[in-house]
């Protein structure tokens, strides 16, 4: 089996199945057809999959004739999992949040494993990359599997593979960014390897899928943390009168040792508010806490209220109550020049200045309408910006630094400027650093 189905992708005469078809996913299917292999994609969103088959993107940086480009390859979405048979490969891209209780929630994973089991067959590699902690995929994946009566190893290959991509980075794409692959057994991993490494110009082998999860989980408590550190450090440096993001810039001048962080008005995204709590999780059953990323995540969701305190303290010093006052938040996207508002603390920011009696808006060009969330139930449409639009407003807050903004009509026409992301040098007259 693992011979036969190494030469089939070697000769990219494999199929391959692209479950769950969203920002991890669709850059994968891209990709694979690029190279020329048949691409299947599989979702439950009916609307994707008619959206994908008839040659559209619902992501902005995705061009639809890129979709285009792999349909006319061979490229076609599906929402029916008895196709799944046909894949030799299957490569799972769902989602993993948080439940309301702050713990991982696998049900998006263990459903698409379940409704794939029936279809799977001898000769087929399945492939986990959504983030998650160490041990899904041997204990979630792999018994399921095996309950088919399938030999891991034999009849079917299991191996996890970390996404890392990147929405909005220009420098670096699918193939360019190398790939961390583990296996659930060697002949796993050799499969694995040759499924990846005819789409990634780098795959880096680790030596379970274990390792591979935890790799993932590593990168992203990393970035977790020292955004902690640095928002921290945003704080005090506040509190001294010194501009933090002229200390990181010299501080980045030491060609070693230093990584230069960006403060902000709190964490945002898929992936790095949630995947540390994974980690979490998995840790107590093993009697231990995780006491780095809990403490980044205090400081790290403590922005949004600091935000808000600055805002407060603007409007004071030009005689004005927050309650009653006109803020225009700039940028609901969880970071520049994308359309993900996934745990954007924009959001938050916005929540907290109505709550605080404010009248809110927002503007941001990749978002035109504020999307259905489980937390905000807002009813807003971007504002444009012009300088009417601005001087209407008693106050903006820069949420997100998106290239979009014409910084100096901002800057001209705002009557204050609350700047999280350190766009403008403050003067704590108009313009305020939070
Ligand atoms: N977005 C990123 O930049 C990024 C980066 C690295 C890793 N990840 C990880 O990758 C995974 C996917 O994230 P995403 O951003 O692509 O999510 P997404 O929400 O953009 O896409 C997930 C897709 O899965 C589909 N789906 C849901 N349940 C399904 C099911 N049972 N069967 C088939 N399809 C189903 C959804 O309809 C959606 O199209 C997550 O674990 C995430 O943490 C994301």
């Amino acid at each position: 089996m693992e011979d036969t189905l190494i030469g089939k992708l070697n000769r990219r005469e494999a199929v391959i199945g692209i479950v769950g078809l969203g920002y991890v996913g669709l850059p994968l299917v891209l990709r694979f057809a690029e190279v020329g292999y048949r691409v299947l994609g599989l979702d439950v969103d009916a609307s994707k999959v008619k959206t994908l088959n008839a040659g559209g993107s619902y992501i902005e940086h995705i061009p639809a004739s890129k979709i285009r480009g792999a349909r006319a390859k061979g490229f076609r979405a599906t929402t029916r999992f008895a196709e799944a048979a046909r894949a030799d490969a299957l490569i799972l891209c769902v989602p993993t949040p948080l439940t309301l209780y702050r713990e991982p929630d696998l049900s998006f994973v263990i459903r698409t494993t379940e409704d794939l089991l029936p279809h799977l067959r001898r000769g087929q590699v399945i492939s986990l990359e959504s983030t998650t902690y160490p041990g899904t995929t041997d204990e979630e994946l792999k018994p399921r599997i095996e309950s088919r009566g399938f030999r891991i190893g034999r009849d079917v290959f299991l191996v996890y593979s970390p996404e890392r991509e990147d929405p909005g980075n220009v420098d670096f794409n699918t193939r360019t960014i190398p790939k961390v692959c583990g296996g659930t057994m060697a002949a796993c991993l050799r499969v694995g390897l040759a499924l990846y490494k005819q789409v990634i110009d780098h795959v880096v082998p680790v030596s379970s899928t274990r390792a591979a999860e935890m790799t993932k989980l590593l990168e992203n408590i990393h970035r977790a943390v020292n955004i902690g550190l640095v928002n921290e450090m945003k704080m005090v440096a506040d509190r001294m009168g010194l501009d933090i993001f002229e200390i990181i810039a010299a501080a980045a001048t030491k060609p070693f040792g230093f990584v230069p962080y960006k403060p902000g008005p709190g964490l945002g995204g898929h992936c790095i508010p949630i995947d540390p709590f994974y980690l979490t999780w998995k840790a107590r059953a093993y009697g231990l806490n995780t006491r780095f990323i809990e403490l980044a995540g205090e400081v790290n969701r403590s922005m949004p209220k600091w935000v808000l305190g600055k805002v407060i303290d603007a409007l004071n010093q030009h005689g004005r109550a927050l309650k009653g006052s006109k803020i225009l938040v700039l940028g609901l996207a969880y970071k520049k020049d994308v359309d993900d508002s996934r745990e954007s603390p924009a959001a938050e920011i916005l929540q907290l200045l109505e709550d605080g009696g404010a009248k809110v808006a927002y503007s941001d060009p990749h978002i035109p309408v504020f999307p259905r969330k489980r937390d905000y139930r807002f009813k807003l449409k971007s504002v444009p910006l012009t300088p009417a639009t601005l001087a209407s407003y008693d106050g903006v807050v820069l949420a997100t630094d998106h290239k979009a903004f014409d910084y100096d009509l901002i800057r001209k026409h705002a009557k204050i400027i609350v700047d999280t992301r350190g766009v403008y040098k403050a003067d704590r007259k108009r313009i305020f650093a939070a």
